[in-house]
């Protein structure tokens, strides 16, 4: 019988761990991806991963943690899966290379991220975590049989008889380069191509997080939920060079004060600065908005008694961040430093079950880009690496048995029909009332999504959103180059997400209406101490 083949599109962890499972499963694998294979978002994961890989620790803490972050609405069955096995797949990347820091006795050494019960989360190279991945795992998947293709950026889906049976490419180098049309073919297509934060005008997020995997899918009628839940992280340095600062430096026990010195989370939640990222980065953004827009400060000038000890400990627990604060001209170890929230992980993305299956026949989404369920309406720190191996792992074992079965389950919504890829939109829902769009730019598209549909949401704002996308996607543009083919798909996630945030008017963990009267930061607080009190679930 001849092999199975199977395109995996994307290399970021998810995109990795699937290639090498299935590989091991006999299929024949091509994993494509837009830029070398080393550059994916999880390169840039710092903290961690989170697993129960300690006697004292439960799954079902983890589980409890997990759902509760996610303000109630993880799926529960997701999320016992990803607790249970996520232990067994950071065993396999400690197998396949990655080296996470110890201590002398040789036992892995323990970090705290807001909202977990148990330090649970597993670093390397202190806060470069994704970079020991990323090589650990492209180094093996250039030793194995799978074939490599760069710089290859994903057009569209391939559907021939209702099953995804391929997908289009434009291949050359670099954004605005513009490439060749080339179409593989395959049994099965595995979308790993990440998020999409280059929505907004500041983001943690690399260039290449464009949301492609997602408006392939939005094009070929697959179902996609949850857009309106994106995470923003509470504490980025730098503005036009935003560069992320740790949850693990909170878990150190680093504060956040006002710009007069005064710790201000405990306002918000009664867990301060380790309450769940949405309820934290919440409360940034109005503590800015009582100081007219000023940052707040991050103090980790407490950590160690002396100013040596605080330089010395903080250069060897955070390397990567001691060097970026260092090279904005900042000295944490003497006082704290200025930060803001910016977009970071979307929960939502193409609605996967258990295996990573989508509502297309053949067709799977792993990691960022998946909505599998886990990460509910807000993610917990650190639970993203072990999504992406977990899921990753369990779509690779099971695409060989599903092709030789020939059975699909139902997933997801009802596919809606598909549409001309390239069909401008008719509007989302709002656009009432509103006069000229201006041009549309990536940086114009950023910042409307930053100001109309980001940490805090209403109406009027949302409404003014999806004229302006309405408008912009009704002006018909030929794509021709990679940049040009990222912004129609930046633009098609974008009118799905305010879609998705006007029709929900509760807020729920990530997405915070502040026309709904029925929720204050407070009663989030009172919500989660009330979700927190059942100790099993
Ligand atoms: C962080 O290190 O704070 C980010 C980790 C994550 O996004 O889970």
């Amino acid at each position: 019988m001849t092999p199975p083949r199977v395109l995996v599109v994307g290399s970021g962890i998810a995109g990795l761990i699937t290639a090498l499972h299935a590989v091991e499963h006999g299929c024949r694998v091509t994993l494509v991806t837009k830029d070398v294979l080393e550059h994916a978002n999880t390169r840039f994961a710092q903290g961690g991963i989170a697993g129960v890989m300690f006697d004292d620790d439960r799954v079902e803490d983890h589980i409890r943690d997990t759902l509760i972050a996610g303000a109630g609405l993880g799926d529960p069955a997701a999320v016992r899966v990803l607790a249970e096995e996520g232990p067994a797949r950071i065993r396999e990347l400690v197998d396949l290379g990655v080296s996470f820091d110890r201590d002398p006795d040789g036992d892995f050494l323990k970090g705290l991220e807001a909202a977990h019960s148990y330090p649970r989360i597993l670093h390397s190279g202190g806060d470069a975590t994704g970079t020991a991945i990323e090589k650990a795992l492209v180094a093996r998947l250039r030793a194995s049989e799978v074939d490599v293709i760069e710089h290859a950026f994903l057009v569209d889906l391939v559907v021939r008889d209702g099953r995804a049976a391929g997908v289009e490419l434009l291949v050359g180098d670099g954004p605005d380069a513009l490439g060749r049309r080339e179409t593989l073919t395959g049994d099965a297509v595995v979308l790993a191509t990440g998020g999409a934060g280059e929505l907004y005008a500041y983001t943690t997020n690399p260039p290449v997080a464009t949301g492609d995997g997602i408006a392939a899918a939005l094009r070929a009628g697959v179902a996609v939920s949850d857009l309106e839940f994106f995470q923003f992280h509470p504490t980025i340095i730098g503005i036009g060079d935003a560069f992320l600062v740790s949850e693990a430096v909170r878990g150190e026990g680093a504060t956040l004060v006002d710009e007069r010195g005064r710790r201000f989370a405990f306002d918000a939640h009664p867990d301060g600065e380790l309450a769940p990222r949405d309820v934290v980065a919440r409360a940034i953004a109005y503590q800015m908005e009582r100081q007219d827009g000023r940052p707040v400060f991050l103090d980790a000038t407490h950590l160690r008694p002396t100013y040596e000890e605080r330089a010395d400990f903080l250069a060897h627990r955070f390397p990567t961040i001691d060097r970026a604060v260092r090279e904005r001209g900042l000295d944490w170890a003497r006082e704290p430093i200025p930060v803001t929230p910016a977009a970071h992980y979307l929960m939502g993305g193409v609605t996967t079950d258990l295996f990573g299956r989508t509502s297309l026949p053949g067709l799977y989404a792993v990691g960022e880009v998946a909505r599998t369920g886990v990460h509910g309406a807000n993610r917990l720190a650190s639970n993203s690496l072990l999504e992406g191996a977990v899921f990753g792992a369990r779509a690779g074992d099971t695409i060989t048995a599903d092709l030789a079965s020939g059975m699909w389950p139902l997933v997801g919504a009802t596919p809606h029909s598909v549409a001309d890829p390239r069909t401008p939109s008719v509007g989302s829902g709002g656009g009432g009332g509103f006069g000229q769009a201006p041009d549309f730019t990536r940086d114009a598209l950023q910042h409307l999504l930053w100001e109309d549909a980001g940490l805090v949401r209403d109406e009027a704002g949302l409404t003014h959103a999806a004229s302006v996308i309405a408008a912009w996607r009704a002006a018909a543009r030929t794509p021709h180059t990679e940049a040009e083919f990222e912004d129609e798909n930046l633009l098609v996630v974008a009118e799905r997400l305010v879609a998705a945030a006007l029709a929900r008017g509760e807020s729920v963990g990530a997405h915070f209406r502040r026309d709904d009267f029925s929720v204050t930061a407070h009663r989030t607080a009172e919500r989660d101490a009330a979700l927190r009190a059942p100790r099993a679930i």
